[in-house]
């Protein structure tokens, strides 16, 4: 569904979420994958008993853990164990600001004026869109005749404006007497006769009008205008305005970054395409700081990280682009910049085109000199070694992680029709949410003793990468399809050799290889396997 209903309820579940993205590409299909994370409790609708909420998602036992796996192993290869250039560690130090701040944060960010999406509300079907995502359908030459609106890369609105457009002719148009124009250059004589892509009648679309994304509540409890504050809508500003306090309390020196995972909150007009576009959502982004003439040198650098940095995590470089921003496209903070860079995934619902994953942005000192200016305080750093005082300038790697997520589940899910479950999550292993199965083939003979015994020694060592899983019940083959489809690299089967030999099978996820090992080896191949 393109449009979001004004009440934003969910009409149908989890359909709502891929309607307009269930495209299948290289065998990958949304909709699958939607139902299997629901299956598998990577993820559910949110408030799904009372008919969910547009935009909003949860979290399930399974996804919890991959999502934490993201955001630890970011976590610690920026601010733990940062990368080095010329030979020497990168300083990164971490944050956790609030989601609610005095709204002048907001104010000064420029996110009070500026951060919004035209939308236009149809007053007939109550359906709200994207302005700028409109595009009309005429006759070409006919300046009179009624125009019919379709949503951009929806084919389905845009059969159906065809049909009617042609209903209203009264014959078959050919493509070559079409016109098309945006919805947004339309006059109001011109929307007055336009009908709306799921409208009948014209005249129902409503003039685009700025609609702030700021999610917005009151603090306190009289709830008066002077209480206004929002929710934040990305942790950046919370990095910015922390700076001062930064610099004075720890031992930090520019160039250096500041880094933040956390939530943020913005009324997005059409959320889409499952976890990809949600109006909750969670960002890890570090702000770094530097001298102006340094910046393009280090937006180079972390463009190059970043994109190695995703590969790591399992994202397969054919899947990913590095494109550089049109300047047309820039941000504000972005203007006088170096530019800014997007790493982009082909998402099965791009493919085989390419969509953010996470921006790269030189942003001037924008957020720096606007909040000097806002709050009247001193911010800038004085740079011992240039004997200089100045606002330094900020190259910004901004990931979403709930995004991550996304591009880790696309990119794991696998269709195999060899294997009971059709479909294998194919994680890198350190990020999968289950780290390893143990089976006694059998729930007696005290082949479970066995199995827990090891299940407690694999949990004390690898427990904080990731669950150990346990099952005495089911048929072996059944417990094995329910790990491809969570993911889980590898099962080890306790079976009656083992009570003789102390050999245990394990069953690889990705080769189908099965195998024998002693028991006390279990700890090291899979730590090994892990790379913990
Ligand atoms: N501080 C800069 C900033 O917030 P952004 O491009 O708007 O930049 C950074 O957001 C990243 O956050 C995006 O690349 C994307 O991964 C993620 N993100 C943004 N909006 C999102 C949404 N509505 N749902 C999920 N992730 C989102």
């Amino acid at each position: 569904m393109l449009a979001a209903r004004m009440d934003d309820r969910l009409e149908s579940g989890m359909s709502d979420a891929v309607a307009d993205g269930a495209s299948t590409a290289q065998g990958k299909s949304m909709e699958e994958l939607v139902s299997l994370c629901k299956r598998r409790g990577f993820i559910y609708p949110a408030s799904e008993i009372y008919g969910g909420l547009n935009g909003f998602w949860d979290y399930g036992p399974l996804g919890v853990q991959l999502k934490k796996n993201l955001a630890d192993r970011w976590w610690r290869d920026m601010t733990l164990t940062p990368p080095t250039r010329d030979g020497e560690a990168v300083k990164i130090v971490g944050v956790d600001s609030s989601i609610i701040q005095n709204p002048r944060v907001w104010e000064a960010s420029g996110h009070v004026g500026g951060f919004s999406d035209p939308m236009v509300d149809c007053t007939e079907t109550k359906f709200r869109y994207r302005a700028d995502h409109l595009i009309c359908l005429g006759e070409k030459g006919d300046t009179s005749g009624q125009i019919y609106v379709h949503v951009e890369d929806d084919d389905e609105s845009y059969a159906a404006a065809r049909k009617k457009l042609d209903k209203y002719k009264k014959r078959s148009l050919g493509d070559d007497e079409i016109d098309t124009c945006p919805f947004v250059s339309l006059s109001a004589e011109e929307r007055a006769i336009a009908v709306g892509p799921h409208a009948k009648a014209p005249g129902t679309l409503t003039e685009p009008r700025a609609f702030n994304l700021m999610f917005q509540t009151y603090v306190g409890a009289t709830a008066s205008e002077d209480d206004k504050a929002y929710l934040r809508p990305e942790t950046a500003q919370g990095i910015f305005i922390n700076f001062g306090n930064v610099v004075d309390t720890s031992r930090v020196r520019v160039p250096f970054g500041i880094a933040q995972i956390g939530k943020a909150f913005r009324n997005e007009v059409t959320p889409r395409n499952f976890i990809f576009r949600s109006r909750e959502f969670e960002q890890m982004e570090m702000e770094f700081f530097c001298h102006a003439d340094d910046a393009k040198q280090w937006l180079d650098y972390w463009v190059e990280q970043r994109k190695r940095w995703w590969m790591s995590v399992g994202l397969s470089e054919d899947n990913m682009i590095v494109r550089k921003h049109d300047d047309d496209e820039l941000a504000h903070y972005s203007k006088n910049g170096a530019g800014t860079y997007d790493i982009e995934y082909r998402w099965p619902f791009t493919h085989p085109g390419f969509g953010e994953l996470e921006g790269i942005a030189h942003r001037s000192n924008f957020d720096l000199s606007q909040h000097k200016e806002h709050s009247k305080k001193k911010l800038e750093y004085f740079d011992q070694e240039r004997n200089e005082r100045y606002l330094p300038d900020v190259i910004e790697p901004a990931a979403g992680l709930t995004r991550g997520v996304l591009a880790l589940l696309c990119e794991a899910f696998t269709p195999d029709d060899s294997r009971a479950s059709k479909v294998v999550m194919k994680f890198e292993p350190s990020l999968a949410p289950i780290k390893a199965a143990v089976y006694p083939l059998v729930n007696k003979d005290g082949m479970p003793e066995v199995a827990e015994k090891l299940v407690t020694e694999l949990r004390r060592r690898f427990g904080h990468t990731g669950l150990i899983e346990f099952d005495a019940k089911q048929s072996i083959g059944k417990r094995y399809a329910r790990m491809d489809e969570a993911g889980c690299p590898v099962c080890f089967t306790i079976d009656g050799d083992t009570m003789s030999d102390q050999t245990v099978t394990y069953r690889d996820r990705d080769t189908l290889a099965q195998d024998r090992i002693a028991i006390d080896q279990v700890p090291n191949w899979l730590g090994d396997k892990l790379g913990a």
